[in-house]
């Protein structure tokens, strides 16, 4: 088994690592962005496939890199996990399609609300107390998904017709053009101070550092990883003032950095 994940703030990572631990504890985990993701796919039979929601779709990166390297799924078995800060009719659906399409079996489909990852909006924003509930809702229900799957049976979040019709017409169609390729609007404001922190951060080697400030590109894709962690708050997306910064690891006490 295979624990694979785009996390950009790090609670799609959480969320596949246990999961994954939980049924496998030989299993290995890979981000999608490293170049050995490839070869351990097509070493493993079975994958669990994390992402987060993005105005109800998959990441951009996600789904390129499923179309690009369509010959590797044929025959894999893949449980889909979605995280998701409030809602997504198909979340899991996004990819499942993707995956039948290139001859891949898919298990089941799982939704998991963790919290909002949207640093530069006060939309849903909350509480530190509300988020480390969020996260203990979000573990039991990982504990509870594994105890099924043990059992024999995977869970179909987001995989139905109707789920399909609540992602599309509750949230995608609306947001299409959104999600449609990698996005050039990141913003970064003179606050920056070239420290350099942003550049390996990013899964596409969007930002780079020129003349003593990080110049972003124009292959952003959305993933508030770089946003989260800059230590100037100097970077922002769909906002403009970075309202607070979302880490999986602030939310659980376990940050080192700070
Ligand atoms: C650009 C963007 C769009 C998002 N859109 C949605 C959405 O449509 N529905 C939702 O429930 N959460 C949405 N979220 C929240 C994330 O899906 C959620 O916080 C996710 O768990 C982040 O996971 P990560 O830390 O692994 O990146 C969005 C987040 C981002 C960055
Ligand atoms: S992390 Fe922030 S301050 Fe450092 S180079 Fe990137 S944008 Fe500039
Ligand atoms: S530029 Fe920032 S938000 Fe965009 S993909 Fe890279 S790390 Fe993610």
């Amino acid at each position: 088994m295979l624990g694979v994940y785009l996390s950009g703030t790090g609670n799609t990572k959480h969320c596949v690592e246990k999961l994954t631990g939980l049924l496998d504890v030989t299993a290995k985990m890979v981000p999608l962005e490293e170049p050995r993701v490839i070869e351990q796919i097509k070493n493993n039979d079975t994958i669990i496939f994390g992402y987060p929601i993005q105005f109800s779709n998959a990441p951009y990166i996600v789904r390129d890199f499923i179309k690009k390297n369509y010959r590797i799924w044929e025959k894999k078995k893949i449980l889909c996990v979605a995280t998701m800060g409030a809602f997504s009719g198909d979340g899991a659906g996004c990819t499942a399609r993707l995956f039948k399409r290139y001859g891949a079996l898919v298990l089941g489909g799982v939704h998991i609300k963790m919290p909002d990852a949207v640093c530069d909006s006060k939309l849903l924003k909350k509480g530190i107390e509300q988020n480390k509930e969020i996260l203990r809702q979000a573990d039991k229900k990982i504990e509870n998904i594994a105890e099924q799957i043990k059992q024999g049976t995977y869970p179909q979040e987001g995989l139905s017709l109707i789920a399909h019709m609540a992602g599309l017409f509750g949230q995608r169609l609306w947001f299409y053009r959104k999600t449609t390729g990698y996005t050039d609007k990141l913003k970064i404001s003179d606050d920056c101070t070239g420290c350099g922190l942003c550049v390996p951060l990013c899964p596409m080697k969007n930002i780079l550092i020129k003349d003593g400030r990080a110049v972003a590109g124009n292959r952003c894709t959305m993933c508030y990883r770089c946003i989260s962690h800059c230590p100037q708050k100097a970077i922002t997306l769909l906002g403009d003032v970075v309202v607070e910064q979302c880490r999986y690891d602030r939310y659980v006490g376990t940050e080192v950095d700070g």
